[in-house]
């Protein structure tokens, strides 16, 4: 039996921006697994010229896409599944930007313009990926989406801002984008929720370096880097993983069940001890 999961999978893999993004890790392991995908991201990152450097090592046609544009997205379907030879197995969206929180707006005097940028590029988003891929039939059976979340989604974490009004909406479309999709084209919708992770849009967060302390004392395993993430979502592309849909799957090594742990008590009780 081959130990490549992919092996025959042809997938879209959004986001990938430098070789720190979560995305860049993930197109090189579906890759090492013999996953054929194209890659994309907007004109403007594209410009940045990084991601030919993973074009050329995955062997991906690169297609320029804004993810909140519907024809855009559209195009970018119809050219990847004739780049690739057939329909769509696996996608990623693995994308996140707030003006907000890039302008370091507080949360109590946020820009509402921006808000809905934030929603439109980080949630919304996730909904017209799927709603061009649904309208075009461009989905094999079994096919797998994955969105990228992040546990401000459910709790606050003062500094996230107006990304965790996002994240709650990304993890909400792909479970009712899920049900659709798994009825209809027995394709499978769900969201990881990560760790915090040292990237372009993670090290923009306020407070970024005190989140992803805090995780790494908090958490039994440590904090989940990049690249067992992509490992996570290669799995998670795989057929071993096929009756999982409409879940907001944890990959944050023990944080998101943890209270408390020695280290964090150590250092509350430090003062006193
Ligand atoms: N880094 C973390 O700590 C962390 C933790 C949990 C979840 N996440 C999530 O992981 C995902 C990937 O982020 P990352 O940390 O790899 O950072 P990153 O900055 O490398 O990736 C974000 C990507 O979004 C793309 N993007 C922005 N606007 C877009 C648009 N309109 N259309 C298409 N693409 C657009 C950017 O060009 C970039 O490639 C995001 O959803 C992020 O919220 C990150």
């Amino acid at each position: 039996m081959s130990t490549k999961l992919l092996e025959g999978k042809k997938g879209i893999i959004f986001g990938a921006l430098d070789n720190r993004s979560i995305a860049w890790k993930v197109a090189e392991k579906a890759h090492e697994h013999g996953a054929q995908f194209t890659l994309t991201n907007t004109a403007m990152a594209l410009r940045m010229g990084t991601l030919n450097e993973l074009g050329e090592q995955t062997n991906s046609p690169i297609i320029a896409a804004d993810a909140t544009d519907m024809d855009e997205l559209t195009a970018l379907y119809q050219q990847s599944m004739e780049a690739l030879g057939g329909k769509i197995d696996f996608v990623l969206h693995s994308i996140g930007m707030s003006p907000n929180v890039r302008k370091k707006r507080a949360y109590t005097d946020l820009n509402y313009a921006w808000l809905q940028k934030t929603m439109d590029i980080s949630a919304l988003s996730f909904h017209k990926v799927m709603q061009a891929g649904y309208q075009l039939d461009a989905f094999n059976e079994w096919a797998s989406v994955l969105g990228l979340s992040y546990i401000a989604a459910q709790r606050t974490f003062p500094g996230y801002g107006d990304m965790a009004d996002a994240k709650s909406t990304l993890e909400s479309i792909a479970r009712s984008f899920g049900y659709y999709l798994g009825k209809e084209k027995k394709v499978r919708v769900n969201t990881i929720s990560q760790s915090p992770t040292i990237t372009s849009a993670g090290s923009g967060i306020k407070g970024f370096d005190g989140f992803f302390n805090y995780a790494e004392k908090l958490s039994p395993l440590g904090n989940a880097d990049a690249d067992s993430c992509a490992d996570y979502c290669v799995v998670m592309f795989s057929d071993l993983s096929r009756m999982v849909t409409m879940q907001n799957l944890f990959h944050d090594g023990g944080f998101s069940s943890t209270g408390v742990s020695d280290v964090i008590m150590d250092l509350v009780m430090g003062d006193q001890g």
